[in-house]
Formats: C-alpha cells, sequence, structure tokens
C-alpha cells in the first residue's frame, strides 16, 4: 500500500509536466468528519473533457514511453477503498484541480507518510513554480509557499540550497507533529 505523500507527489508531478507556474497543495485533517481531503489544484494546460473521462482509466495515458498511467487510478482506488472517492475538474488552458477524500479512521487508509519529503522534492524540481502549501487539522493550520520563502531570502540565497531545503523539511515535519499533538 502506497503512502498518501507518494500519490501527492505523484499527482503533483503531472501539474508539474503540465506547465503550471503556480500549484496549490492542501491537506484537511477533519476530525470531526471523519475526513481526509488531499487537493491539488494547478494552473496548468489541463484536459478536455475527453482526457477527463478516460484519466480514471489505467490503461489510459498521454506518455509516450509506456501507454498505462497510473497516478490517478491508483489514488482514485486507495480512496474509494476507505469509503471516500477522487473528483478531477479541468479545463484546457485553464488548469485541473484534483480532489481525493478519504475516511480518516478506515483501516484501509494508507497513512500520510512523509510529507516533508514530498514537498522538498517538489521544490526541488527543475520546472519553475510557485508552490503553496496548506495543512489543515481541524481548526488550525499552517502554510507554506515557495515564491514567499524566495522573497524573504532575497537574491543572493537559493531556495533549493540544501541548507534552505533542510529548513523547510524540519519545519513541515514539526509543524504537522504539533498539530496532530494539539
Ligand atoms: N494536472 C494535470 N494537468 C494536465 N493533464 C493532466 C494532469 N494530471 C493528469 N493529466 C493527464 O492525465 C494523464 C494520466 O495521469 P496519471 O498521473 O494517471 O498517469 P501518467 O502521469 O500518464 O503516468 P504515471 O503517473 O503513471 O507516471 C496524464 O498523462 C495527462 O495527460
Ligand atoms: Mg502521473
Amino acid at each position: 500500500m502506497r503512502d498518501l505523500s507518494l500519490h501527492l507527489l505523484d499527482i503533483t508531478r503531472n501539474s508539474v509536466t503540465a506547465k503550471s507556474t503556480e500549484i496549490n497543495i492542501e491537506i484537511i485533517e477533519d476530525i470531526k468528519n471523519d475526513l481526509l481531503i488531499m487537493t491539488i489544484e494547478d494552473n496548468g494546460i489541463g484536459m478536455d473533457q475527453k482526457t477527463i473521462d478516460r484519466v480514471l482509466d489505467p490503461f489510459f495515458t498521454t506518455r509516450k514511453t509506456r501507454n498505462v498511467g497510473l497516478g490517478l487510478s491508483l489514488l482514485k482506488a486507495n480512496c474509494k477503498l476507505t469509503g471516500g472517492d477522487l473528483e478531477i475538474s479541468s479545463a484546457p488552458n485553464i488548469g485541473t484541480f484534483v480532489k481525493g477524500m478519504l475516511v480518516l479512521s478506515n483501516i484501509d487508509r494508507p497513512p500520510l507518510g512523509n510529507i516533508a519529503a514530498t514537498i522538498t522534492t517538489l521544490i526541488l524540481s527543475e520546472e519553475k513554480f510557485n508552490l503553496s502549501f496548506i495543512y489543515k487539522h481541524d481548526n488550525e493550520s499552517f502554510s507554506i509557499s515557495t515564491d514567499e520563502i524566495q522573497e524573504i531570502l532575497g537574491d543572493d540565497v537559493d531556495i533549493k540550497d540544501w541548507s534552505i531545503i533542510n529548513w523547510i523539511d524540519s519545519y513541515i515535519t514539526e509543524n504537522i507533529e504539533s498539530l496532530k499533538k494539539a
């Protein structure tokens, strides 16, 4: 069973491949409604209706290197296994919105996994884009945005420097830990 952090990496890489310049990731642990919601929103090339209809079919992909695309259909399968579901909405040249909903307490729900590693891996992508990440646990939340961090760092320090990446990694890990404890 794959961790949700690996699903998140996979789905967000789709957004990067789709030439997005803005990518918003939100993870919501809604204890009251027993839901874990993961949304990925981008402003990339988007998909037409035909592609959306086929995208959840594991034997469809626009990749040329192999003919099975699994990212979205695997996440959908995992969502459904818990009693949840996956929704996609997209429009060509506007962007794509993916929302995975999982029942938090369901025994088949994959663990969150290493979210900090997923976010830092995405930040280290070759492609240039602003990544914003929000994590909510009940009524509390924290967020980061790569453009904001880069602005604070100024021109002399690159967000991809290992010391900054390390700091972001600990920042995310510690914040998730403390929200879970609260
Ligand atoms: N955010 C997105 N923007 C535009 N097109 C997308 C996006 N996400 C998915 N797609 C389209 O849906 C197809 C299926 O995506 P999916 O992640 O399921 O498989 P894949 O990326 O093709 O292969 P895999 O993820 O298994 O390496 C993609 O090939 C792409 O055409
Ligand atoms: Mg993919």
